[in-house]
């Protein structure tokens, strides 16, 4: 399609037609001029596209692979394995002749609270972005848009879709906004989904700061928005604010109002043309990269599901090397998940699963077990049968592994959790079983993070996220050593709730809520805190030992060139195995309040027992640097920074440091500035220093009982307008506006 022939043939009402949808999940076409409609489904951990009448909401969608949820695939901390996610995605996608898959979900985790915290990856926006960009690099290369979403701070559940975000500009750029600007910039998704919070008190679909100041001009992103579904408060202010499409059809007055709009002069009829092209070069993008032969393998899919869960998993806790269980143990698998594994979230990402696979059935491969439920999942009750035939079987097993976790309702899209525990009815069981049975290890299923009050009375915790329908089969993968686990956690397991960073905040008061914490989200909060947790982020175990040597540095901050950091890792254990290397910078004395550790970069290696690889990441300037509110930009502070290579934020293997040359950032001196203020500015001292001979012998408040001391700590939190008061008439404020100008010239 020529689009902006297309563009210039088309009347007002054409134009404006484009920017709704047509029912829940198509555009419009405009046929007089052969622009065809094009489909989008939702994701992100599979293909749920609606069927057999389309357009209306509702739970009949095709049967489709379901793969492990966002919050377990970041614990792979592997983009290449998120891109092969994507691309057998896009294959289904196009099989499907669905245009734009609606994933994957960026947002930051705040709390872990939030119902829908299995759908998004991280605590850490250089995780999640990475993380994102290789779903999104591998749905595209098959010729197929995302929709990257929820933009932005879509952190909690609870009223949603009116609730106001009150975030600094910082705690914004450096964690909420860093997570979609780093996969924004690495892949260029061809569609970006608004949120349907306010941010700062305007709704995301009407915020001209963020869909075209942040997205368009400072990022150079040139997709469509389009709305979340029902997020659009006011069609005209919208468009206005950069949102090209309307998700679902909200109404024919929509596109009246927009029409009337631009012919009373309210908004240029440039903005609508704007949005229309871009809607044209969209559907342009889809349509000319259609493959509707694309076939594609549910079985094969099966199986790459269980390989991209055995990924996701993390070891958690190993004592004694309780697993891998090995040789003729008589086992029990006990807890009704290992029957009917609980394996997706609920909401719009639910996937009509192909195939089911627990693990139970899994491991009748494997070897014999013996099982009993010891709890149902409808209610949280106990009930003392089932716990009695429990305690049985584990008596006279040898091992026992207890499968646990949250029920369906205990989280979900639409509502937040209120506490951070497991049912009553399996804390039970499991106390029944400890007395009975030492050797147990717990496979958890669940979305976020859970206390775990049991946590020092078994010896291993196998935390399986929500695996997706081969979760089951990855599990026994796992728990019998046919694979090593690799994943490493993606977000803190705190002790308790209380210990959580936002506990104040959250889920705020009515529409209204506070990120309090500001940039101190996740581990930047417990590390800051100095705050024992129950696992920290990045931490995960396997069934090898790793040793880090030979850290080494190159290049600069300030060259443009990037540092070039390398990690030596042996595997100095027995069994082949992966291991995530993480980077944290540290900013050595920062002038600024900064986290302790943030990580910049991380890599991944599979290594054979005795084996020696190398990791190396590079690191920009922005690795450095934090927001600095006076500049509205990034900013370095010179000074000291150390590297280091870690195996978890709590584990850090190395570290070596690096300096960064420049100029420190100086605010302009006002009237407002604080005596110390000025006489922190080597280029301000001299005439500082000349006031304050000025003001040598002058009386001030106070009097004799005032010592020296008192004086300058006094003077040095004064600002400068304030002065002439307290120097009995020795200054004039006409003195000091023009010490102030002089000052600013010298900077
Ligand atoms: C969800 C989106 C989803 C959309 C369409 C909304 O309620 O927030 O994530 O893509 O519905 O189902």
């Amino acid at each position: 399609m020529n689009v902006k022939q297309v563009l210039s043939q088309m009347t007002l009402e054409e134009k404006v037609s484009l920017l709704q949808g047509r029912g829940w999940w198509h555009t419009v076409p405009v046929e007089r001029l052969g622009v065809p409609s094009i489909m989008v489904s939702d994701g992100p951990h599979g293909l749920r596209k609606q069927v057999p009448s389309p357009d209306h909401p509702g739970d009949d969608t095709i049967k489709a692979t379901c793969f492990p949820t966002a919050a377990g695939m970041a614990c792979s901390f592997d983009p290449e394995l998120m891109a092969e996610l994507g691309g057998i995605l896009g294959d289904t996608c196009q099989a499907e002749d669905v245009a734009v898959l609606l994933g994957p979900a960026a947002n930051i985790k705040r709390s872990p609270l939030c119902g829908r915290n299995f759908e998004y990856f991280s605590e850490d926006p250089v995780l999640s972005g990475e993380i994102a960009a290789g779903y999104i690099r591998g749905v595209q290369q098959k010729g197929v848009g995302v929709s990257l979403k929820h933009f932005a701070a879509n952190n909690q559940e609870t009223r949603r879709m009116s609730v106001s975000e009150h975030i600094s500009q910082r705690a914004l750029r450096e964690i909420y906004l860093a997570s979609f600007e780093r996969a924004v910039k690495a892949s260029n998704p061809w569609t970006l989904m608004c949120s349907y919070n306010k941010i700062n008190g305007t709704y995301s679909s009407e915020n001209p700061w963020l869909l075209t100041d942040v997205l368009r001009k400072q990022w150079g992103w040139d997709g469509v928005v389009m709305s979340d579904w029902g997020a659009v408060n006011d069609h005209v202010k919208g468009v206005a604010a950069g949102l090209e499409l309307e998700m679902p059809r909200a109404g024919d007055d929509d596109d009246e109002m927009l029409v009337e709009a631009v012919k009373s002069g309210k908004i240029p009829e440039a903005v609508v043309d704007q949005a229309a092209e871009r809607m044209l070069e969209l559907i342009d993008k889809a349509v000319s990269q259609r493959a509707p032969e694309t076939e594609i393998d549910l079985g094969q899919q099966h199986h790459i599901a269980r390989k991209l869960a055995r990924e996701a998993m993390v070891l958690l806790k190993n004592d004694g090397n309780l697993l891998p269980i090995r040789g003729n143990k008589k086992v029990a698998f006990i807890g009704k998940f290992a029957e009917k594994p609980r394996f997706q979230g609920g909401g719009s990402s639910h996937i009509n699963a192909a195939e089911e696979l627990s693990s139970l059935e899994a491991v009748r491969s494997v070897c014999p077990v013996t099982y009993a439920p010891g709890y149902g999942i409808e209610k949280d009750e106990i009930d003392e049968a089932l716990v009695a035939e429990a305690v049985k079987v584990a008596q006279e097993a040898e091992i026992v592994v207890a499968f646990l976790g949250l029920p369906d309702n205990f989280e979900s899209e639409g509502y937040d959790r209120t506490h951070l525990s497991i049912p009553a009815c399996q804390l039970h069981l499991l106390d029944k079983l400890l007395a009975v049975q030492p050797n147990i290890a717990v496979v958890l299923m669940n979305g976020a993070p859970v206390e775990m009050p049991f946590v020092n009375r078994v010896p291993a915790i196998l935390e399986a996220y929500l695996a997706g329908q081969a979760g089951g089969g990855a599990v026994v993968d796992l728990i019998f050593g046919a694979v090593s686990p690799c994943g490493k956690l993606a977000e803190t397991f705190p002790l308790k709730l209380s210990d959580t960073p936002c506990h104040l905040n959250f889920p705020g008061d009515g529409d209204h809520v506070v990120y309090a914490e500001d940039i101190y989200v996740g581990y930047r909060y417990y590390d800051k805190k100095e705050m024992p947790v129950l696992f920290p982020f990045g931490h995960g175990l396997t069934y090898t030992t790793f040793e880090y040597s030979n850290l080494r540095l190159s290049g600069s901050v300030f060259t443009g060139e990037p540092v070039t950091v390398s990690v030596d890792v042996t595997n100095t254990g027995k069994v082949v195995a992966k291991e995530i290397v993480q980077f944290y910078v540290r900013p050595d004395h920062p002038g600024k309040s900064r986290p302790i550790r943030e990580l910049k970069a991380f890599g991944k290696l599979l290594l054979q027992p005795g084996e020696t690889g190398t990791v190396t990441v590079t690191l920009d300037s922005r690795a450095f640097a934090y927001w600095e509110d006076g500049l509205e930009d990034w900013h370095v502070e010179p000074g000291k920074y150390v590297i280091e290579a870690a195996a978890s934020s709590r584990d850090i293997r190395l570290s070596a440091e690096i300096a960064a040359e420049g100029k420190p950032y100086c605010p302009p001196i006002t009237m407002d500035s604080t005596f110390g203020d000025v006489m922190a500015l080597p280029a301000a001292r001299a005439a500082a220093e000349n006031l304050a001979a000025q003001l040598r012998g002058a009386p001030v408040m106070g009097g004799d009982e005032i010592s020296a001391e008192m004086m300058e700590a006094m003077f040095r939190d004064m600002p400068l307008h304030a002065i002439c008061s307290f120097v009995n008439g020795k200054l004039k404020r006409a003195d000091i506006a023009a010490l102030v100008k002089t000052i600013n010239e010298a900077l």
